[in-house]
């Protein structure tokens, strides 16, 4: 009999449920005992955190977004702040208590859930002995080795129905809409969902762009009597002339201040360079939100139920990934070793390229 820990890094996506749901299952079909560890390595530190997982405790889950393990975020076990006595904060390193308290609950792996944040840390622990699987989460795609990651097709939805509904509300008033989606710094999201919510201007990370370009669409549009636009806008993007947003903090770009982010920025421009009424919004936690759509449901079943029986393989320190439409472990350390980028020769960017959606790029 084994006994497996799960725990979920990072931010939420949707589909973390269903991946738990798979591991619950496949490790009850072969005898195996299942622990979820609360907040993120929570339960390793504590152990009322440390809850068994039978399957009448996940019944229903693989359908519901969020994570029944908890807040994800609780930062680097291997350089963790904390408050001294003092009230001063130090970075300390809990590596070791995790570890003990691995052995001791008598783990033989740890599936873990995440990021490439959550993913490096997990291959720390590797390295110090502890044998763990990677499951690729995240709503912005960018992790390298995989096809897809789960959470960014429920991404993608709830941007595109956004985008959907924005027609209506910009033609009726003849305005811009900017909307600005997450992804860090790839363009993902704001790729299929401009492309498939009838974006005019796509901005994305991996093509830094340039306001005339984008006003000339707009222009464009306005000529051949279009009169509204709708501006799909990646929160990483940035201009050709290396402006840089630092959405929250304000800090200083190259040369541009931008408090309300790289979207706010692109609705300002419009409306001083047009005559256009131009608004702009950003989606934010929307996208990470609700019930998995049925492809990343099946995605995040497939990848907890792939995990399972990598762990009776005994294939540790790897991440299951979807290559061909197939399960497949990669080493961790491949996936996260640099974030996966929107390929500038797909068929998708040719596709956006023929129904004349405008990448804001200038060849000058
Ligand atoms: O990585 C997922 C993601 O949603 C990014 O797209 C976004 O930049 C970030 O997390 C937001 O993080 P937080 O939830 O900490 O605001």
């Amino acid at each position: 009999m084994k006994k497996i820990v799960i725990s979920t890094g990072g931010g939420d996506a949707p589909g973390l449920n269903a991946v738990i749901f798979a591991v619950v299952h496949a490790c009850y079909k072969r005898g195996w005992e299942v622990y979820g560890s609360r907040d993120g390595y929570g339960g390793f530190l504590d152990l009322d955190d440390m809850v068994r997982l039978t399957p009448k405790d996940v019944a229903e889950i693989y359908s519901q977004g969020g994570t029944i393990l908890g807040s994800t975020n609780k930062g680097n076990p291997f350089s963790l702040p904390v408050e001294n006595l003092a009230g001063e904060i130090q970075v300390v390193d809990i590596s070791d208590k995790i570890m003990r308290n691995f052995s001791r609950m008598g783990f033989h792996c740890h599936i873990a859930i995440g990021g490439d944040g959550s993913l490096e840390i997990a291959h720390r622990f590797a390295e110090k002995g502890m044998q763990v699987i990677g499951v690729p989460k995240t709503i912005d795609n960018d992790l390298e080795e995989t096809e897809r990651t789960f959470g960014f097709d429920t991404a993608v939805s709830t941007a595109t129905e956004a985008l959907d509904k924005l027609h209506s509300t910009a033609k009726s008033h003849n305005r811009v809409m900017v909307v600005e989606v997450m992804g860090r710094d790839s363009g993902w999201i704001a790729l299929y969902s401009g492309i498939s919510g009838g974006a005019d201007v796509i901005l994305i990370p991996e093509i830094p762009f340039d306001m005339d370009e984008v006003c000339a669409k707009i222009n464009d549009n306005e000529l051949h009597g279009k009169h509204y636009s709708i501006v799909v806008v990646a929160e990483g993007a940035v201009t050709q002339d290396g402006a840089a947003f630092n959405k929250g903090t304000g800090e200083l770009g190259r040369q541009e201040v931008v408090l309300g982010g790289v979207g706010e920025y692109v609705a300002s421009e419009i409306r001083k360079r047009t005559d256009k009424d131009t608004r702009s919004l950003v989606l934010g936690h929307l996208q990470r939100g609700g019930s998995p759509t049925t492809f990343d449901r099946l995605l995040a079943l497939r990848f907890g139920a792939a995990a399972v029986r990598m762990v009776e393989e005994g294939i540790f320190d790897h991440m299951v990934a979807l290559v061909n439409s197939k399960m497949v472990p990669v080493p961790i350390t491949s996936a996260i070793r640099n974030r996966k980028k929107v390929s500038l020769d797909s068929d998708k960017m040719q596709t956006a390229e023929d129904i004349g959606i405008c990448f804001g790029h200038s060849s000058g």
